[in-house]
C-alpha cells in the first residue's frame, strides 16, 4: 500500500515516515487533521510533465490546491498556472508565477476578473462563451484561446466529465468557430484552441481521439476562417492511485502519449505543428498529499460494521460525497502491525460522512493516527466549515523538515464572519 503515499513514505520502528519525518512528530507539532505535502513527490511530478513534453507550457492547474507556496514551488520548476477566479489569480501573483506563463480560465468571468487577468498581463485568456469576446476585448486582453467541447465522453464520474454534448464549458465546434472569427475581428489574438476533457482518467483513449477531434476541427478553422491553431492546450486530467485498484498510466506515458497523437493527427492534416500547453493538476499534486487524522471513538455498530471515527471528515476531503471517491489508509503510529479486521471510517460531521467505507487496519484505539494517503488534490482545496469545523493547516516536508503553508483555522477566525 506503500506505493499510493508520496515517493519518500517509509516505515521506520512500526510509524509511517513522510520526507525523512515521522508522521507522530509532523502531528504533535501541527495537530491534526493535517494536510502533510512531501516535496520531493511534488518536484517529481513537475519534472517528469517537463520531461515528457520539453517544449511545451505546462501551467498547474490551481484549483487542485490554490496553495501559494505550492505554486511558488512549481514556478521554481518552470511551470505556470492555470486559474479560473480572481482569488486563483491573486494566489498566483503573490506566487510570483511569471505573467506569461498564467492561463485565465473560468465558465462566468465577471468584468472584474477579465480587468484582474489583463492588469496581470496573464499570457492567455481562454474564451468559453460568446459574450466573452467583446468583453475581454474591451477589458484589455490581448491574447486568447477558445474552449471547444468535442462531444467525446471522458470514462470518469460524471461531475467531472467536461467536454460531452451539454457540458457547460467551452463551445460546441460551430460556435467555437464563431468565436474565433468574432475575437479575431474584435482586434484579439486568437493564439489557438483548448480542450478539457475531465479529471481523474485512468487510460488515454478519450485524451486520444480528442485530440484527433481537435485536428480535424483545426483543420475545418483553417478552411473556414483561413486561421490554424499556433497554440493547443489539451487541459489537465490525468487520474492518481487513491486505492490499489485505480492505476493510472505515469505521466510519461500519458503525456507521451498526447503529444505523439496530436503530431500524427496535425500531419494527417497537414497543419503546421502547434505549441502546446497542459494543465495539469491532480497529478501533480494528489499523491503528494496525506491527510492524518486523530482516532476517537471506536464504535461497534452490527456485526459487520464497526467504526473509527476521525477529527475531520466531509468538512475536509468531500470526495467521497460528491464522487463517491474511494481511500484506504494505514495507523500510522502502528504502520507494522497486521491488520486485525474491517473497519469503517467515519468523519465527525451531522451526516453519515464516510470517509472510507471499509478498510483493513491493525486494531484502531483512541489517540491513534489514521493516515490517508492521494488526499493531496480536490480535497483542502474544497473543503468546508460544515459544523463551523476550522479548515486544516497544511505543511511541506522534505529532507527531514516541516514547513507549515497553509495555517489552521481557529473558531474565532470563523465566527469572525458573523455580524450581530
Ligand atoms: C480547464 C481545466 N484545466 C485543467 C484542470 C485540471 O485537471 P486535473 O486536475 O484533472 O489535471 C481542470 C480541472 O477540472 C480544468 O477544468
Amino acid at each position: 500500500m506503500l506505493d499510493l503515499f508520496p515517493v519518500t513514505a517509509s516505515r521506520d520502528g512500526g510509524e509511517l515516515v513522510i520526507g525523512g519525518v515521522r508522521t507522530s512528530a509532523i502531528a504533535e507539532a501541527h495537530g491534526t487533521p493535517l494536510l502533510v505535502y512531501c516535496e520531493q513527490t511534488l518536484v517529481e511530478q513537475a519534472r517528469a510533465y517537463r520531461r515528457a513534453a520539453p517544449d511545451a507550457l505546462v501551467v498547474y492547474g490551481a484549483k487542485a490546491f490554490p496553495n501559494v507556496a505550492l505554486l511558488q514551488l512549481f514556478a521554481r520548476e518552470g511551470l505556470g498556472a492555470d486559474v479560473s477566479t480572481l482569488g486563483e489569480l491573486e494566489a498566483a501573483r503573490r506566487a510570483r508565477v511569471p505573467p506569461e506563463r498564467l492561463v485565465v480560465h473560468g465558465n462566468n468571468k465577471s468584468d472584474d476578473e477579465l480587468r484582474a487577468a489583463a492588469r496581470a498581463g496573464a499570457g492567455l485568456l481562454v474564451l468559453d462563451a460568446l459574450d466573452e469576446v467583446e468583453r475581454a476585448a474591451a477589458a484589455g486582453i490581448r491574447r486568447v484561446l477558445v474552449r471547444v467541447t468535442s462531444g467525446i465522453e471522458a470514462d470518469t464520474h460524471e461531475a467531472i466529465r467536461t467536454s460531452h454534448h451539454g457540458s457547460k464549458f467551452g463551445l460546441p465546434a460551430d460556435a467555437a468557430l464563431e468565436a474565433v472569427r468574432q475575437a479575431g475581428a474584435a482586434g484579439l489574438d486568437v493564439a489557438g484552441l483548448h480542450v478539457h476533457i475531465g479529471s481523474q482518467l485512468l487510460d488515454l483513449q478519450a485524451a486520444r481521439m480528442t485530440i484527433e477531434w481537435l485536428a480535424a476541427f483545426a483543420a475545418r478553422c483553417r478552411q473556414e476562417l483561413a486561421w490554424t491553431p499556433a497554440l493547443v492546450d489539451v487541459g489537465g486530467g490525468l487520474g492518481v492511485a487513491h486505492v490499489d485498484d485505480e492505476r493510472p498510466p505515469p505521466v510519461e506515458t500519458f503525456v507521451g502519449g498526447l503529444v505523439r497523437t496530436l503530431e500524427q493527427a496535425w500531419a494527417l492534416h497537414d497543419l503546421p505543428r502547434p505549441q502546446v500547453v497542459l494543465e495539469p493538476g491532480r497529478s501533480l499534486v494528489g499523491r503528494a498529499g496525506v491527510t492524518l487524522y486523530r482516532v476517537g471513538v471506536v464504535k461497534r455498530a452490527t456485526e459487520a460494521i464497526t467504526y473509527v471515527a476521525v477529527d475531520g471528515g466531509m468538512s475536509d476531503n468531500p470526495r467521497p460525497q460528491l464522487y463517491g471517491g474511494r481511500y484506504t489508509a494505514l495507523l500510522a503510529n502502528r504502520a507494522g502491525e497486521r491488520a486485525a479486521g474491517t473497519y469503517s471510517v467515519a468523519g465527525k460531521h451531522c451526516e453519515a460522512d464516510t470517509l472510507i467505507g471499509h478498510v483493513e487496519l491493525a486494531e484502531p484505539r483512541r489517540g491513534d493516527l489514521l493516515a490517508v494517503p492521494a488526499t493531496g488534490a480536490y480535497t483542502l482545496a474544497m473543503a468546508s466549515s460544515y459544523n463551523l469545523v476550522p479548515l486544516p493547516a497544511a505543511v511541506l516536508v522534505g529532507d527531514g523538515r516541516v514547513r507549515q503553508i497553509r495555517r489552521r483555522q481557529s473558531v474565532d477566525d470563523l465566527l469572525a464572519y458573523d455580524a450581530l
